[in-house]
């Protein structure tokens, strides 16, 4: 008999249920492994809010969105409330019986992890965001769930955009890394993208918007959240540093409507996706890949080969060490085959460089 803790972190994403339900049922069938649910992320850990997961509880839930075990991106054992509380939960585990702790979530999970195993807990982490910006993986699930929410999207901007001879601006998330607003850019055709690896020049922007004009009266812009303009370039830049929580930029997509209405003379329409990228169902392959990860993050627990990561490279999933991925962004590169087909096709971002 093993016991394992899990626990999802930070923000939620589509797939974690999927892989809360690969994680229990294989530990459970394969391994008579006893499976204790932390509610809350850490906190849960704090707060000692915890509950058994049955055979039952992992039922029906692979498509549901969210996490069954509940979230928090505020709780650090190491600064929890003003105190260093991690001795706290290292008893904790050892009083809950753990032989190990599955942690589900991005890289400031993990560096909490990787703190946690060097106090002698046996953790295994997997990889989440939406973002698609952890460190040594190819893939997270949630991405492809939120790439088509996007993509959708801006199929429907499109067609209003088109009849109303309009500027069509759609934000998406991405604080530090552009890939969703890429590849969704991409596969909505937009005209502009704007990522927060390169910052823009709005005259970029605006000359692209003018000679979208002289062959279609409509223009489709992505843009995300975490984009930031050129030194001096404008209002934006001044937005940002006022933000009272500097995470939480926002408001990029309204910003750049006004500045391009002013430039261009034509009406734009901002429309920000926010946490509906981030809702609802799996896709298929996400479901897939979730239960893939959920599979092998298992049978590390059996083999005993803790303090690692799950992770895809070269289309095959194996493991790294947590430090590896603790506390770093996976930012999209100028080598990066997606923008590369991107600028083959004249889709502009804003930043003669490229
Ligand atoms: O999961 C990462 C992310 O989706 C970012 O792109 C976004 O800025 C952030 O979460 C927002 O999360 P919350 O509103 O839950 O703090």
């Amino acid at each position: 008999m093993m016991r394992v803790g899990i626990l999802t972190g930070g923000g939620d994403c589509q797939g974690l249920n999927a892989t809360i339900r690969a994680v229990g049922k294989s530990l459970m069938l394969n391994y008579n492994g006893q499976i204790i649910g932390i509610e809350e992320g850490f906190a849960g850990l704090l707060e000692r809010k915890v509950r058994e997961l049955t055979y039952t509880d992992c039922s029906g839930i692979l498509a549901l969105g969210g996490t069954i075990l509940g979230s928090s991106n505020t709780a650090n054992p190491f600064n929890y409330k003003g105190k260093d509380c991690s001795a706290q939960v290292v008893a904790y585990y050892h009083e809950l019986g753990l032989d190990s702790l599955v942690i589900m979530g991005g890289d400031g999970t993990m560096s909490i992890g990787y703190e946690l195993s060097k106090l002698g807990m046996n953790i295994i982490g997997v990889p989440k965001t939406i973002d698609n910006d952890l460190m040594c993986t190819e893939r997270t699930f949630g991405f492809e769930t939120a790439v088509s929410v996007a993509t959708e999207a801006l199929d429907r901007l499109r067609t209003t955009g088109h009849s109303h001879k309009r500027v069509m601006i759609l934000e998406t998330m991405g604080r530090y890394a552009g890939w969703i607003a890429l590849h969704a850019g991409i596969a909505g055709g937009a005209d502009v993208i704007l990522l927060p690896e390169f910052p823009y020049d709005i005259d970029e922007i605006v000359s692209a918007c003018r000679l979208r004009a002289s062959e279609q009266q409509y223009s489709i812009i992505v843009v995300a959240e975490g984009a930031k303009p050129q030194h001096g370039s404008m209002v934006v830049q001044q937005t940002i540093a006022d933000s009272p929580d500097p995470i939480r930029l926002g408001g990029i997509a309204e910003n750049l409507k006004s500045q391009l209405e002013q430039h261009l003379k034509v009406e734009v329409r901002a429309t920000s996706l926010g946490h509906i990228q981030r809702g609802g169902s799996p896709t298929a392959n996400d479901r897939i890949f979730a239960t893939n990860i959920g599979t092998y993050a298992a049978d590390l627990i059996a083999r005993k080969h803790y303090g690692q990561i799950v992770v895809q490279q070269q289309n095959r999933l194996t493991s790294v060490p947590l430090q590896q991925v603790a506390n770093q962004t996976k930012a999209v590169t100028l080598e990066d085959t997606t923008l590369q087909s991107a600028l083959a096709l004249g889709i502009n971002f804003g930043c003669s460089e490229l």
